[in-house]
């Protein structure tokens, strides 16, 4: 059998690859009306960024992380010598730890400067168990915004990927947004001895996985799909009664906005996310149907203390990612299809080999006019030039044999009308070149544009 991807990975064939072109390009203009830039950071970094950053005890680095070792360090391992912490390396399994080392390193925010807005789109990698939606090389589009604290800062970050969600084609209606705070270093240590004194107070109903988590991370418990365990942590203490007066005000003034935005949103005050650095503020976009279990098409929250973790200077941040492929899932519950990417405006057909100069230099013609155009490479007959040209979706055929060209002309036919008409050669050509010199009104011409006129010249 022929090799096969990688299980857990995805081709993006042209359909595909061209609207994830225009994912991201509607994602930088929506983007850069807020202000975000584009950031390109490394697919793999460190392997200790992300035990650092994301938190050694999370699903993602303990069970997910792809590690490689370079040819050499690996020869050292397999020989039994050991290799430097720093040539230890990880795919990244997220962008945020990647973009929070670079802003350090670069020192994006230097003290007193307005923050760093940052923005990517790219894949990202764990060995996660594959099914639909979660896959194992997976592409996001995220943001981060370091160097403010404020609650305006966490809301017009959600608000503009709702409106991103709605410009590419996701009904609102379809989606529930859930928000919660997370407090902070002030208030949160209580409340994770008031969760695991819960919970060791329920030890026998939990999963082993949950008994473990008491002890390491106990707020990951909200996060276990055991049936038991989560019946149990639905009477577990709710953060949102233990916050400290700075987080609550942080909060409520993040969900003013929302409120002031007409954003409608549900309070969970189980939602804890899988990733260590949250502070305050966190939320989840959820897809209500037609999605399975995976239904988080992005997410994200506050984390004012990853800089440091990092080996930075104190830093707040705020940040989201939206997963790619759990969108087009998304689209295509609300019934969506790709819109076909490939276009043609203009074919050039032979009647034989002889004229295959000329068309070629008129096909070329085209190109620099801003067309796309098109003609056979395989020798093909008349007529299966015709139906080549019909499933390009050709605008306009020309046809050229040999009695045409000792005419000086070419026959045109415009395949919406099936209008015919034989031009001159030269009059097409200084048409073309018409539009093919100076950029027309800094954009290519459309077909109708170029030829528009002529079918009603004669
Ligand atoms: P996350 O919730 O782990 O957050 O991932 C964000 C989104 O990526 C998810 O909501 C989901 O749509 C998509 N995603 C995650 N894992 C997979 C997978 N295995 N297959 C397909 N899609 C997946 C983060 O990654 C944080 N870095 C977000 C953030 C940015 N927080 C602050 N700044």
């Amino acid at each position: 059998m022929a090799i096969q991807s990688p299980e857990g990975t995805r081709d993006l064939l042209p359909d595909e690859a061209k609207f994830w072109t225009h994912f991201k390009a509607t994602a930088a203009e929506i983007f850069g009306r807020y202000g975000y830039l584009p950031i390109e950071t490394p697919v793999f970094e460190q392997t200790e960024l992300f035990v650092r950053g994301i938190g050694e005890a999370t699903d993602v680095v303990s069970k997910e992380m792809f590690t490689a070792i370079s040819g050499e360090n690996l020869k050292k391992l397999l020989e039994g010598g050991s290799v430097k912490a720093k040539s230890r390396l990880s795919m990244r399994p997220e962008g945020t730890a990647g973009t929070v080392r670079a802003v350090v390193q670069h020192d994006l925010v230097p003290q007193g400067a307005a923050p760093a807005k940052l923005m990517y789109a790219g894949p990202m990698f764990r060995a996660e168990r594959p099914q639909k939606g979660r896959q194992r090389q997976f592409n996001q589009v995220g943001i981060e915004c370091l160097g403010a604290e404020d609650p305006s800062v966490d809301a017009e970050g959600i608000i503009m990927l709702m409106r991103f969600y709605a410009a590419i084609g996701i009904p609102v209606r379809a989606t529930r947004l859930l928000v919660n705070s997370m407090g902070c270093e002030t208030c949160r240590p209580a409340y994770r001895e008031a969760v695991k004194a819960y919970m060791d107070a329920h030890a026998d109903e939990l999963c082993d996985e949950c008994k473990r988590r008491a002890e390491i991370n106990p707020l990951r418990a909200f996060d276990c799909k055991n049936p038991g365990c989560t019946a149990v942590m639905e009477s577990a203490p709710k953060i949102t009664e233990h916050l400290c007066d700075d987080c609550r005000e942080h909060y409520l003034s993040v969900k003013t906005y929302l409120d002031g935005a007409g954003l409608s949103y549900v309070e969970d005050p189980t939602l804890v996310r899988g990733l260590d650095y949250y502070t305050r503020t966190v939320f989840e976009v959820q897809v209500t149907e037609g999605m399975g279990s995976q239904n988080a098409i992005g997410g994200g929250g506050r984390y004012d203390k990853l800089t440091e973790e990092v080996g930075g200077r104190p830093t707040p941040g705020f940040g989201w990612a939206l997963g790619y492929e759990r969108c087009v899932l998304a689209l295509e519950a609300a019934g969506h299809a790709f819109p076909k990417a490939q276009r043609c405006d203009f074919f050039v057909a032979c009647v034989d080999a002889s004229v295959r100069a000329e068309a070629f230099s008129l096909v070329q013609a085209c190109r620099d006019a801003g067309l796309v155009g098109e003609m056979d490479h395989q020798r093909r007959s008349l007529k299966s030039q015709f139906k080549l040209a019909d499933k390009l979706g050709a605008s306009m055929v020309a046809v050229l044999g040999p009695d045409e060209l000792a005419r000086g002309e070419v026959t045109v036919r415009n395949m919406q009308t099936h209008r015919e008409r034989a031009i001159e050669l030269p009059k097409i050509k200084a048409l073309l070149a018409h539009f093919g010199g100076e950029p027309f009104d800094g954009r290519a011409p459309s077909v109708d544009e170029v030829f528009g006129g002529l079918d009603d010249a004669e």
